[in-house]
């Protein structure tokens, strides 16, 4: 008699199910895993032996077959000891059958038969809830489980837990759902940022309309200081970006209190991150800095010092939105529309075009340092500025405006692109500028004559390419919505946009 127990395995965000089928017959003791096992999975045998032990209950002298079907798709993770444990006891008669029926079940079991959290509860109970299944999962993944809809969720502690409810002994509330508190780190506020009002004012337009950025300038100009300012002037995510990005952090086990992510995603890796690390990919095609950024920013500080192939992987990903890593047994997509915010000196010293400091090899130091960025990567980057050395009468100034004024503006704006997009009925896929597509922005963007004539002629004088012409009208959109929302967008605005496009690299 077998035994049946439903889980998933995961093939990044899509959930595949998988059917843990366990089987005691006669025959000499033996305990098998098969279904393409990796070793996470190999070694559940060890932890279920144990957890059972715990419990007083002792394996039975007989042959145990344990098989994760479908065969011939690899099961990755921890998460499969409670299946198979579940499925034993069922087989022993512990506990009845037909109460695993339309249940999915995950968790890492300990020696001790308590429930470690695993990573992809959220995609697995999202699974469970669109086929109108239950979830038990462990206890520590209950608050994430529980945003997946109404479906019942059992989130028992340990084994004995769960036993004494499938058997009536005890009775399991439903989880409560739970934000995660951990993502509301301190941010430094814009008004401490003295000067750069370019920058700032760029930094500005990039979080209205979702443009990228890079800052170029000396050390000690406050690059990384105003792109750490960013995410207090974003706007917090929207239930349905929450639930994206957070099946993402789901899967890669990085939602720390196991609650939704409320703000914004901001990714700042370190320049020596691999390509794997940046695009996702290695042994588990796990997601990359570029999915956790998903709906969030990706802050790439000191930019040249990337590794190029780790830089040029990111470019189908920074138009498509979405990072496709393909492998040999595996082809697995995630979601990666992310803002890129980016920061560099410009030259191996730092001090580039300045008369009294810059070294010996300028000008051909700056030519060599820049071209670490490739024409592409550069050509996807709306809004390029010079961050200047900060004077001294610019420290001894007042301060400037604070982080929350701009964000109510930044807010607005966003506001007014949301309503847009919905108005012509793609608000689905497009929240704000820097999403739409060029049908949707030659409808979105129309211009006056005499904007359109300098759009034009600055297009065939700077050699500017298709996709820059396009970016450069979606930041004079985005210009515009800051600035009250004008439908036909006038000549000040295409010249303020095209003022951010203006370094040209050697
Ligand atoms: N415009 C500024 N206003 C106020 N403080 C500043 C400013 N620029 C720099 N600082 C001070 O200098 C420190 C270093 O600045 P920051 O790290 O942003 O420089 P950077 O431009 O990123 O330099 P690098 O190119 O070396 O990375 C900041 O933490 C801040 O204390
Ligand atoms: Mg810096």
């Amino acid at each position: 008699m077998v035994a049946r127990v439903n889980t998933v395995a995961f093939q990044g965000v899509d959930v595949q199910p998988v059917d843990v089928q366990v089987q005691i017959s006669n025959g000499l003791p033996a305990f098998t895993i098969v279904g393409l096992p990796d070793k996470a999975v190999a070694e559940s045998k060890e932890r279920v032996r144990a957890a059972l032990h715990a419990l007083g209950l002792a394996l039975p002298a007989k042959r145990l077959t344990v098989n994760l079907a479908p065969a011939d798709v690899s099961k990755e993770g921890s998460h499969y000891d409670l299946p198979i444990a579940l499925g034993l006891l069922a087989a022993m008669g512990v506990i009845p059958k037909e109460e695993l029926e339309g249940c999915v079940v995950l968790g890492e079991l300990s020696l001790d038969a308590s429930i470690r959290p695993v990573a992809g509860i959220l995609p697995a109970a999202v699974h469970a809830g669109a086929n109108d299944n239950r979830l038990i999962c462990p206890e520590g993944c209950g608050g994430e489980a529980a945003w997946a809809g109404d479906l019942d969720i059992l989130a028992p502690r340990d084994l004995l837990q769960l036993i004494n409810h499938i058997k009536g002994t005890q009775v399991l509330g439903r989880p409560e759902a739970r934000l995660n508190t951990m993502d509301e780190k301190a941010v430094p506020d814009l008004a401490d940022v003295k000067g750069q009002e370019t920058a700032k004012r760029a930094l500005e337009i990039a979080a209205a309309g979702g443009h990228n950025l890079l800052m170029i300038g000396p050390p000690g100009s406050g690059k990384s200081m105003l792109a750490s300012c960013l995410p207090g002037i974003l706007p917090p995510l929207s239930p349905k970006e929450a639930l994206e990005v957070s099946m993402v952090h789901s899967l890669a086990g990085t939602l720390p209190e196991g609650g939704l992510l409320k703000q914004r995603p901001f990714r700042d890796p370190h320049h020596s991150a691999s390509q794997p690390a940046l695009v996702g990919g290695g042994h588990r095609v796990k997601p990359g800095e570029i999915s956790l950024a998903h709906n969030g920013v990706l802050f790439l500080d000191e930019l040249p010092e990337f590794a190029r192939a780790t830089l040029e992987s990111m470019r189908q990903p920074l138009e498509t939105g979405t990072a496709m890593i393909a492998r040999a047994n595996s082809h697995v997509t995630y979601p990666a529309r992310y803002q890129l915010i980016a920061a560099m000196n410009p030259c191996r010293c730092g001090h580039l075009g300045d008369p009294d400091l810059e070294c010996t090899k300028a000008p051909r130091c700056g030519g060599d340092y820049q071209s670490k960025i490739s024409g592409p990567l550069m050509d996807r980057i709306d809004l390029q500025v010079d961050v200047p050395p900060v004077q001294v009468s610019d420290l001894d100034a007042p301060k400037g405006e604070c982080s929350a004024d701009v964000a109510a503006r930044v807010a607005a704006a966003r506001a007014i692109q949301a309503a847009r997009f919905d108005a012509l009925g793609v608000g689905n896929t497009m929240r704000v500028n820097a999403h739409s597509d060029t049908n949707v922005l030659e409808q979105i963007a129309p211009m006056e004559e005499d904007a359109k004539a300098l759009l034009n002629k600055s297009m065939e004088a700077a050699k500017l390419s298709a996709r820059g012409y396009y970016r450069i009208l979606r930041v004079a959109r985005t210009i515009a919505d800051l600035a009250g929302g004008a439908e036909i967008l006038k000549k000040h605005h295409i010249a303020e946009s095209l003022g951010y496009r203006r370094i040209s690299f050697n």
